[in-house]
């Protein structure tokens, strides 16, 4: 695992999306990028820096697909709130990925095999795309990764999870009261998260700091879904100073962030 801390957002997010685009030439083939996206407020630096790359000629999502991390269930796609939506206007609209190849979770069925079997499909899509090469990632403040909340089973596929009570009450202030928000959604599970080629997380603020502590350097447990990182051979964490606060190893991490740049090749 690579973990580099900037000392600001704007720096946070130039390395987040150098990472990214890095990743999508390390894991792509052919013209198709294949992006896993995360909504909330940790990756918005990072699309801003992505559509940047873009207008300079660096980057081209216009043929990309995108597959959402999550979905809430009981409100149609076309809600305000749901993350289609949000992913339609924070992302698509601002890196250019054409709304007909963004993928999201089925969040309304008439029942709820409808739902199983639609979330099923989803983790077909993203292996008929060939998979996804840079999964972005947010973390809650309880370490949950996509909506797979402490207690999910490490090797999941995407299925339908209850919401936290933590989860819908950070989430209410989107809605029009804690009860307008949705109780369950579809999630990729960690385990199709573990597939993709890179996984790129993107945390800041100090109420993120213990989570991100648990989840970089605490045991592999299933009450930090975010630890399952460390079972990933190309994951990426992109901190805030803040963030960062409760690592024993920063140390290390500072003198690793050169990555290969600076290995001394012949000492004798
Ligand atoms: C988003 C998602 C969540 C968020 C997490 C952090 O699709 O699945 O895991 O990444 O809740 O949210 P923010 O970035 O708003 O703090």
């Amino acid at each position: 695992m690579r973990v580099l801390i900037g000392n600001s957002a704007s720096q946070v997010a130039k390395i987040a999306a150098e990472n990214v685009l890095a990743g999508l030439t390390a894991h792509g083939s052919g013209n198709t990028p294949v992006l896993g996206l995360a909504t909330g407020s940790s990756p918005l630096g990072l699309y801003r820096e992505l559509a940047q790359a873009v207008r300079e000629g660096k980057a081209d999502f216009s043929a990309a697909r995108g597959f959402a991390l999550d979905e809430y269930i009981g409100i149609r796609a076309t809600h305000q709130q749901s993350y289609r939506q949000t992913l339609i206007s924070e992302v698509c609209n601002v890196i250019g990925l054409p709304e007909h190849f963004l993928f999201t979770p089925q969040g309304l069925g008439e029942t709820i095999e409808e739902i199983e079997a639609a979330a099923a499909n989803y983790d077909q899509a993203i292996a008929a795309a060939g998979g996804i090469q840079v999964q972005i990632l947010g973390i809650g403040a309880n370490g949950h990764l996509g909506f797979n909340e402490p207690g999910s089973a490490l090797r999941s596929r995407t299925r339908i999870k209850r919401l936290a009570a933590k989860t819908r009450q950070d989430n209410a202030r989107f809605f029009e009261g804690l009860e307008r928000v949705p109780t369950h959604c579809v999630t990729q599970g960690l385990g199709t998260i573990l597939e993709a080629g890179r996984l790129v997380l993107v945390a800041t603020g100090a109420g993120k700091a213990e989570a991100i502590a648990a989840a970089v350097e605490g045991p592999l447990s299933a009450s930090c879904p975010g630890s399952v990182l460390q079972l990933h051979p190309d994951a990426v964490v992109v901190l805030d100073e803040a963030a960062a606060t409760g690592l024993k190893l920063r140390d290390y991490y500072d003198d690793a962030a050169a990555g290969l740049s600076n290995m001394q090749l012949h000492l004798d």
